[in-house]
């Protein structure tokens, strides 16, 4: 399973990419917003300087919802360069859109995907990565996971090459039951992926064999 940071904090970005296993970005509008990147020039310019940290996809949200405009915007960002993939919403007209692109050879990401239904046609119309967001999911008392789990299903039966991209994951369960899905990618918080770290046996594990360590690298006269 491929992880991805899902932020636009340069900072995060650098961290995850130095854990060594980052295998690509999401970002999204609101995110770039929470980083207090605005302006046109300036968000282009943030998404270039994602890419040289990385060196897998990173997702680039359009924010026109007609067919022409997310066709023009959608271009526009895949020439930034060669590892953005454009996220379109799953809207009739970003369907298009997805056909468009797929049929064109750019890299896209639906975004937006509450449904199995809405993951089929994102599918059918060539989709490179499908977002189903299952912490909205969980935020409204449906089980997000339940939805992963279907989508795979689906996609497996048909051997559909659309990707499954869990996104709106909030914790490191979250990911483990994507994994036990059988999720393709998991878009996660890098506090989510840090959390995977943690058992506190293993931290207690750690501090005994460091105590029994220390009594060997003692000097031999200390010992009596
Ligand atoms: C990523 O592609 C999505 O935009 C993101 O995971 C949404 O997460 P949220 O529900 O925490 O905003």
């Amino acid at each position: 399973m491929k992880f991805f940071v899902d932020t636009a904090n340069l900072d995060q970005i650098k961290e995850a990419e130095d854990l060594g296993v980052l295998d690509g970005v999401t970002t999204n509008p609101s995110l770039m917003a929470k980083e207090g990147i605005t302006g046109h020039d300036n968000i282009l310019k943030h998404y270039v300087k994602i890419c040289e940290i990385v060196s897998g996809d990173v997702s680039a949200e359009v924010i026109s919802t007609d067919y022409n405009g997310i066709v023009d915007e959608g271009e526009m960002l895949a020439s930034l360069h060669k590892q953005i993939v454009v996220k379109v919403p799953m809207i009739r007209e970003g369907v298009k859109a997805l056909r468009y692109f797929s049929n064109k050879g750019i890299k896209t990401n639906c975004t937006l995907v509450f449904s199995a239904g809405q993951a089929l046609l994102a599918a059918k119309a060539g989709a490179t990565y499908v977002s189903p967001f299952l912490g909205r999911l969980d935020d409204i008392n449906q089980d997000g996971i339940d939805l992963i789990h279907q989508i795979v299903h689906i996609y497996s039966m048909y051997d559909f090459k659309t990707q499954v991209l869990a996104a709106s994951i909030r914790s490191p369960l979250h990911i483990v039951r994507c994994a036990e899905a059988g999720a393709d990618v998991a878009t996660c918080p890098l506090s989510a992926i840090l959390d995977l770290l943690k058992h506190p046996l293993t931290d207690s594990g750690l501090a005994k064999f460091l105590a029994d360590a220390k009594k060997f690298t003692e000097p031999a006269s200390n010992k009596f």
